[in-house]
């Protein structure tokens, strides 16, 4: 493998730059449990001004921050609705069901997304031989259904009828940013039709770590005793917090960048026979694309690629993603895409891919 591997795996991996590293060096800092990050708390309150919500948590990562979520809208025993691709009812290591007694009704979208329509008929009877439904939740982008955006018109419908049937609404908004700058319409506006928003900051916005989470008051001091709960309290956090606030300044419209590379990549690679892929489906960073089964698995294709300095990751028997961020440039893009097309034309039965096979989550 090449020294400077074009690392396509994901947008967690993204260094801070050096403009980030100054703005963390230079945070005013306090104890968190304590209530007393300077930081850390204008960062809570900028984001929860920004998603038009009362209140916001800081926390160390997505998982936790929708875990917390859900902790805080249920009882043990109660019941999610959330589409069979969501991050968290498939790559939050069963929390849903560990540290809050949660099980998950499955909706069968498209792309993640999905209507009022499949939805109907979801809500457990009032009877004492089913569960509470409680939350409905959304993800925007969608991750695993394939970096999709939920316009603002369907987000309207489906938060209104949760509303209308006493249900809350989480959105899991780890990419909201992402579907903002590439949708068009406005954060808040958006955040509107749900209860609790999680933002992460170490996705597409580049910091080392953190998430957020916005919603009401109580919601969000419930929350707040889950996080403790979990294990996730937080001491002098301002120094991250600060990379957040960078970030939010500096790193959200460029985001369009990832998302012009991603149209690129998706492209070029569209026109390589054997590989399958739909380029109008390609609507944020994240590119998924299919193999034929006659040229091997996405696992050997990923370990072919990791071989010439190229990281994708399998993300199925024959799919995989490619998810472009601040750390890959146009010519990266040019030249993982011409990996891919040598891979392709040159083989790669002979390579076993059992290192690649585990299943990207993120
Ligand atoms: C849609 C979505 N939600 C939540 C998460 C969890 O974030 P973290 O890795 O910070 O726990 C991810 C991670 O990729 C994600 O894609």
């Amino acid at each position: 493998m090449t020294a400077n591997a074009i690392d396509l795996r994901s947008d967690t991996v993204t260094k801070p730059t050096a403009a980030m590293r100054q703005a963390i060096a230079e945070a005013e800092v306090g104890d968190d449990m304590f209530g007393e990050d300077p930081t850390v708390k204008r960062l809570e309150r900028i984001v929860a001004d920004m998603l038009g919500k009362e209140a916001a948590v800081y926390n160390c990562s997505g998982t936790q921050s929708n875990q917390m979520a859900l902790r805080a809208h249920c009882q043990q025993g109660d019941e999610i609705l959330i589409d069979e691709s969501g991050h968290i009812v498939n790559y939050e290591a069963g929390g849903a069901a560990a540290l809050s007694g949660v099980s998950a009704r499955l909706i069968r979208g498209r792309g993640g997304l999905f209507d009022v329509d499949d939805l109907e008929g979801k809500i457990r009877p009032d009877n004492q031989h089913y569960c509470i439904t409680r939350v409905v939740c959304v993800e925007n982008t969608t991750n695993h259904g394939g970096g999709r955006i939920w316009p603002l018109a369907q987000m309207e419908r489906v938060g209104n009828w949760a509303h209308e049937h006493g249900l809350k609404v989480h959105l899991d908004g780890a990419r909201l940013f992402n579907a903002v700058v590439a949708a068009g319409y406005c954060a808040r506006d958006f955040a509107e039709y749900a209860d609790t928003v999680s933002i992460c900051f170490s996705k597409g916005l580049g910091c080392p770590m953190g998430s957020i989470l916005v919603g009401d008051t109580p919601t969000i001091a419930r929350a707040r005793r889950a996080r403790k709960l979990f294990g996730g309290a937080l001491r002098q956090a301002g120094m991250m917090a600060a990379a957040a606030i960078y970030a939010l300044d500096n790193h959200i419209q460029r985001l369009k960048e990832d998302h012009d590379n991603a149209h690129v990549f998706a492209e070029v690679i569209a026109a390589i026979d054997g590989i399958r892929l739909s380029v109008a489906d390609v609507e944020s960073n994240l590119v998924f694309f299919e193999i034929a089964p006659e040229l091997g698995t996405s696992a050997q294709l990923s370990a072919k690629l990791l071989q010439w300095g190229v990281k994708i990751n399998p993300s199925g028997p024959q799919r995989l993603r490619a998810c472009t961020h601040l750390d890959v440039t146009r010519a990266d893009i040019f030249r993982a895409a011409d990996m891919v097309r040598e891979c392709v034309a040159t083989g790669f039965t002979e390579i076993d891919g059992t290192d690649c096979a585990a299943y990207a989550a993120r």
